[in-house]
């Protein structure tokens, strides 16, 4: 399908998907997003990702300009008609177009509404068998992180400063504690037991995340969910980094020091199995 992007209502090529200058997207950032994967064409987790949107709207006091099955014939025709098998679709709110800049809501807001399909890129193998390396850095961004707001400045700051260092991902700390990557979920384990951050407004509540903490429970791996300090992050036996597109990482290096051994952890590896074992049976499962 060429026409792969939706813009309020059309369906277009991408070359001819136009937003205006006036939308507060543009001017103020003023929207909220999602990222879907698509495996052989199944939206993973859709009603999660609705949900997790319509959090996310309530956030920023815009109403839903879509009821839930319009989203979900939206997501379903870009995953059946897109050229690619897996995919992540990705899924933009704005408060729309001002007559005059204004940082105060216009009275009668019309939403902008962006879907465009784009093809799922998973990890190169070499990430998974060797490891990642990352970097840490003070988690400079606003109390609402847990809204997938488009005013992604610092996580792009944050991003840019693990890619200056030649790294993947940005490890974040808030006074002392653990939130997430600039772009991701982190997780921690420490003498064989997983640790995962308190899902609250200090980080975005992932939908990998969810997966993760399922399948520990599912096969038995032992996990808390709990504040991490920055100093167990630091002193970690394995540390792993997961999102909707990046699936689940070992980080081997932590601000150029060796996390664990320095390898891809034990637990990292039966992890990957699960994950791999429950993408091919349940999110590439017929429906
Ligand atoms: N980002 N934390 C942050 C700050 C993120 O931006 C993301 C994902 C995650 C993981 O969430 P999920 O498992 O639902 O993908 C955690 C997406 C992929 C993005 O912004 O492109």
């Amino acid at each position: 399908m060429s026409a792969h992007v939706f813009v309020n209502g059309e369906w277009l090529a991408p070359a001819d998907a136009r937003v205006s200058v006036m939308d507060r997207g543009f001017l103020f950032g003023d929207g909220v997003y999602e990222v879907i994967p698509v495996y052989s064409r199944r939206p993973f987790r859709l009603e999660q990702h609705l949900a997790r949107l319509q959090h996310s709207l309530d956030g920023i006091q815009l109403a839903n300009p879509h009821r839930l099955e319009k989203w979900s014939g939206f997501v379903g025709r870009l995953a059946r008609e897109a050229e690619w098998e897996d995919q992540s679709i990705y899924i933009q709110v704005t408060r729309g177009p001002m007559a005059v800049r204004n940082h105060a809501f216009p009275a009668q807001a019309t939403p902008t509404v962006v879907l465009l399909a784009e093809p799922m890129q998973t990890p190169p193998a070499h990430q998974r068998e060797q490891g990642i390396a990352v970097v840490s850095a003070a988690d400079i961004r606003w109390l609402r992180c847990d809204l997938k707001a488009t005013s992604l400045l610092a996580n792009c700051l944050l991003r840019q400063m693990a890619v200056t260092a030649g790294c993947v991902e940005t490890v974040l700390f808030r006074d002392g504690f653990l939130t997430e990557g600039s772009a991701s979920s982190i997780f921690v384990v420490k003498d064989g037991v997983l640790l995962a951050p308190i899902k609250n407004h200090l980080m975005l509540p992932g939908i990998t995340y969810d997966v993760i903490l399922e399948l520990a429970a599912g096969h038995g791996l032992p996990h808390e969910v709990r504040d991490i300090t920055e100093a167990e992050t630091r002193e970690a036996d394995e540390l792993w980094m997961c999102s909707s597109t990046k699936e689940v990482l070992p980080i081997v290096t932590l601000d150029g020091k060796r996390v664990g051994g320095g390898t891809p952890g034990p637990a990292f590896a039966r992890m990957y199995g699960w994950y791999q074992e429950f993408k091919n049976t349940v999110m590439r499962a017929p429906t």
